[in-house]
């Protein structure tokens, strides 16, 4: 087998990171926060350093060749950060998706060239994973990046994403949100910020209707990218020193309201997020400098909840969407 022959780095990926940092402003709390605009990398979603990363790695160390196949388990963002980053390279990409996923996910994979393979939703990522590893052990042609336990990921928040937010806070955090799905981002950016300044806060948030890092049970909750029904390894080990519970109903309320008073068109996770913040902001009162992070785009999302039809201010479900 030979190596692939590598192009020259394809301009796409150059794109990829250095995203602004946004100031959002709660006039009606006295509170501003800090928001990373990671929804503004070329294929939408913070998950496009991480495929990167990966992908760059992988072909160093010679693990992808002419006939290698990328296989990733994902809610999606990964999934199309990873067939970007191989269409731009020349990679072949398949995707184990839950059926939960939004249905523009799919479509988004596959116009990248991507193959896309759905599990049942039940088992939440874990089926994926094994999946994705039964796969790999009958043919050897499969690389897994392994997002969930790939040290790579983590790492390259901590080189990268955190030390952003360091950067464009002059140093000066004394919180640092964020939900977790693999857990890369609040690992490395947390270890990024408490090796800046021990006093700083990393604050977990997650589903009020799943919140296993509180020890409760999985439940269905509509924050899609976020706590699916399994606690990440890469989360094990970080610094972690409060949580904060969103429920889904808040998240997708704050969601419409970043795009109706903050003209920023971003996922349900992103909304959830800027709860949390909102809350560890009001404790640490009004000079407090929370950052945190807006991990996707609205467009992802036309399928689900957050556009169905509104019935006066409450936003109300008028159509069996997921
Ligand atoms: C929309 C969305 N938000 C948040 C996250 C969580 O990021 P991480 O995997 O770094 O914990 C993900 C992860 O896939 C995501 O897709």
């Amino acid at each position: 087998m030979s190596s692939v022959a590598l192009r020259p780095s394809p301009p796409v990926l150059s794109l990829i990171g250095r995203t602004p940092l946004v100031p959002l402003h709660f006039p009606a709390d006295g509170l501003t926060l800090f928001a990373k605009a990671e929804f503004l990398n070329p294929s939408g979603s913070i998950k496009d350093r991480l495929a990167l990363t990966i992908v760059d790695d992988a072909e160093a160390r010679g693990l992808l060749r002419a006939d290698s196949i990328i296989v990733e388990c994902t809610s999606g963002n990964t999934g199309i950060a990873l067939a970007m980053v191989g269409a731009a390279k020349g990679h072949r990409v398949k995707i184990l998706m839950s059926e939960s996923a939004s249905v523009e996910r799919r479509h988004l994979l596959r116009q990248l060239g991507a193959e896309v393979e759905l599990f049942a939703a039940t088992g939440g990522y874990a089926t994926g994973i094994e999946l994705a590893r039964e796969m790999a052990a009958r043919d050897p042609r499969i690389f897994l990046p392994c997002q969930f336990e790939n040290p790579l990921n983590a790492l390259d928040h901590e080189q990268h994403t955190g030390r952003e937010i360091l950067e464009r806070m002059h140093g000066r955090v004394d919180a640092f949100v964020a939900g977790y799905g693999t857990g890369g981002t609040l690992a490395g950016c947390g270890r990024a910020l408490v090796a800046a300044n021990p006093d700083v806060k990393i604050i977990a948030m997650e589903p009020a209707e799943a919140a296993m890092l509180s020890g409760e049970c999985p439940c269905c909750h509509f924050i899609e990218g976020i706590a699916g029904g399994y606690v990440p390894p890469l989360l094990r080990e970080a610094q972690i020193d409060s949580i904060v519970k969103v429920s889904s109903a808040d998240a997708l309320a704050m969601t419409r309201r970043l795009a109706r008073e903050h003209g920023l068109l971003v996922g349900t996770s992103s909304g959830a997020n800027v709860v949390a913040a909102l809350q560890v902001a009001r404790e640490l009162g009004p000079e407090s400098r929370v950052a945190t992070v807006l991990c996707d785009r609205a467009e992802r999302y036309y399928s689900t909840r957050l556009f169905a039809e509104c019935d006066g201010d409450g936003c109300e479900v008028t159509a069996p969407l997921r």
